[in-house]
């Protein structure tokens, strides 16, 4: 990473400019952010059904029933020092759609050990409007357990630039299109975190990905959708969320929306990208209405593995 570059600044000045505007940028091209009112609509509609047939408490109830998924990662290039390193990956909390969820997150991650967090965006219910009803109970779930190595965030297309300030304080880490280094003695393991590409992607975020960084690496994205670039460079761990798993699925887990336009098979759990390994996380919480079907709130636990054979 270039130093004398403030990426930052760059990212602040960029995000401002795409969050006043009336269009979401995607690497296809601009598309009407006007879409989410009508989705907001016939959400209404779905609770009004729901609770007509008396199915809105079950799917509350299976929000709130969060699963901690755990997952140990086998890769000959991870540096020694880092064999059976913890990463602890929150995504999409949404905190203001379930109130009091935090208690359920701080329950669930009390009790687990890891070296590091990653927060994979998403904080908030709403993609536009206020954001101070989430920073307590965020702040509640950083307070409550500090890893070794911090707590590593970059931002959803939930989410504003207005956060950062409010995430700086509460001493996350917050990546903008940027990486950090983790070092254990000589060995190093690299952590790129992108700015959201299904609302507001740039060039930016794929120069990030290009930069010729050695060694292991782990991408933070939001969504899925830059898989192929991250495989490219040699990413050897990709960590995103977005999809909720699909939140509200048909009998079997089959999605009906999954909010994705590129990389749609990887809307949920493990896969692999040639010789990446990618995890869509299902997300803790829920967006637009705090329910689920035939999808799983979740919490992962990632145990890293040097394994030469
Ligand atoms: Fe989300």
């Amino acid at each position: 990473m270039d130093n004398s570059v403030d990426y930052k600044r760059i990212w602040l000045s960029t995000r401002a400019h795409l969050e006043s505007d009336r269009y979401k940028y995607r690497s296809s091209g601009k598309r009407s952010k006007s879409r989410w009112s009508l989705f907001s609509k016939l959400l209404r509609i779905f609770v009004f059904l729901l609770k007509v047939f008396n199915l809105y408490k079950r799917g509350l109830k299976n929000a709130k029933n969060i699963h901690i998924n755990e997952f140990t990662l086998e890769y000959p290039d991870l540096p020694e020092k880092f064999d059976g390193y913890k990463i602890l990956h929150l995504s999409d909390l949404h905190l203001d759609t379930l109130p009091g969820i935090e208690d359920i997150i701080i329950e669930k991650i009390q009790n687990l050990k890891y070296d590091l967090c990653v927060m994979t965006g998403d904080y908030r219910k709403n993609t536009l409007g206020s954001f101070m009803q989430i920073i307590n109970p965020l702040k509640k779930i950083v307070s409550a357990k500090k890893p070794n190595d911090g707590i590593i965030a970059i931002f959803g297309n939930h989410d504003t630039y207005l956060m950062l300030k409010q995430f700086e304080k509460m001493g996350i880490t917050f990546l903008a299109n940027e990486n950090i280094t983790i070092n254990k003695g000589s060995d190093k393991i690299t952590i790129t975190g992108l700015d959201d590409p299904f609302y507001y992607y740039t060039d930016q975020a794929v120069n990030a990905l290009e930069e010729n960084i050695k060694g292991f690496k782990i991408a933070l994205v939001h969504t899925s959708e830059l898989y192929k670039t991250a495989e490219q460079n040699a990413y050897n761990l990709y960590l995103c969320g977005h999809t909720h798993g699909g939140q509200i699925c048909l009998p079997g887990g089959i999605p009906i929306i999954t909010h994705q336009f590129e990389g749609k098979k990887f809307y949920k759990g493990l896969w692999n990208f040639n010789n990446m390994i990618g995890y869509t996380s299902q997300g803790c919480g829920t967006s637009g209405i705090p329910i689920r079907f035939y999808s799983q709130s979740e919490i992962t636990l990632f145990t890293l593995k040097r394994n030469l054979e």
